[in-house]
């Protein structure tokens, strides 16, 4: 079985409001994509495809793949300007394989731990997605902000990445988004295979502590995190 990694590092980062895209600041002396492309290496994982900016492809060869020594990191392809613009970009880069993991390049705190669940998780059920229970109540707010609906907070979970698909599966899911209308109101994986496919997502739980770098806080955050565990370094 052929296990083929996405790693996206396209985005702007309008929300993180710096100069350089956050996922190319530095934590600790290393750019956050380094976390993160470094857990995959060191996994069972067999190739990675690194999506970025055409600008920045030839920056990524350089200082951080063959800078760290990344030797699994096959290719590194031009995204596009919404994420799910530059995750089919990686699926084309990807050919045949058996299963892809699709990971946010801002989202340093992934462990081996998480990837093997995701690998038992889409072996049984050829469909996952790393999330959590969420903590507050959630609401759904009309156009005005005026709350209009509660879900049951024990339902409702917060979905990270990685997402986690047969390789046939998340392809055929990904055409037909393409070749129907596209819609920027698409965020995640799972909601392509969800909804293109009609088929159900199996969620299993990966870390509080597998955050994605958004807004400047959380740069905050993640320093605490990398202080706290040796393992990220
Ligand atoms: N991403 C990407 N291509 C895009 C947009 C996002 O590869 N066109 C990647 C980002 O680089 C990031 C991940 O998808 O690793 C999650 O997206 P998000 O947190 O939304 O990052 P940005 O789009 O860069 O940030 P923002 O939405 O604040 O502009
Ligand atoms: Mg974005």
């Amino acid at each position: 079985m052929h296990h083929t990694a996405i790693i996206l590092a396209a985005g702007k980062g309008k929300r993180m409001q710096s100069e350089i895209p956050k996922q190319y600041l530095e934590l600790e002396g290393k750019p956050i994509i380094y976390y993160s492309l470094k857990v995959f290496e060191e996994s069972f994982i067999d190739n990675i495809i690194l999506v970025t900016s055409k600008e920045d492809i030839s920056f990524c060869r350089k200082e951080i793949v063959e800078k760290f020594g990344f030797r699994k990191v096959t290719e590194i392809v031009a995204g596009g300007s919404q994420r799910y613009h530059s995750v089919y970009q990686g699926i084309l880069a990807a050919g045949d394989t058996d299963y892809i993991y699709i990971h946010d390049g801002a989202r340093p705190f992934v462990t081996a731990r998480i990837l093997k669940d995701a690998k038992e998780q889409v072996e049984k059920y050829g469909a996952c997605a790393a999330g959590m229970p969420v903590k507050d109540t959630i609401k759904i707010v009309d156009s005005r902000d005026f709350a209009v609906n509660t879900p049951e907070r024990s339902l409702v979970w917060q979905v990270q990445t990685p997402q986690v698909f047969s390789g046939k599966l998340v392809k055929a899911a990904y055409e037909k988004l393409f070749s129907e209308a596209e819609n920027d109101a698409v965020t995640d994986d799972a909601m392509v295979v969800e909804t293109m496919l009609k088929i159900p997502v199996k969620l299993f739980q990966a870390s509080y502590e597998n955050i994605k770098i958004t807004t400047p806080e959380d740069l905050q955050i993640a320093s605490v995190f990398l202080d706290k565990n040796t393992m990220y370094k």
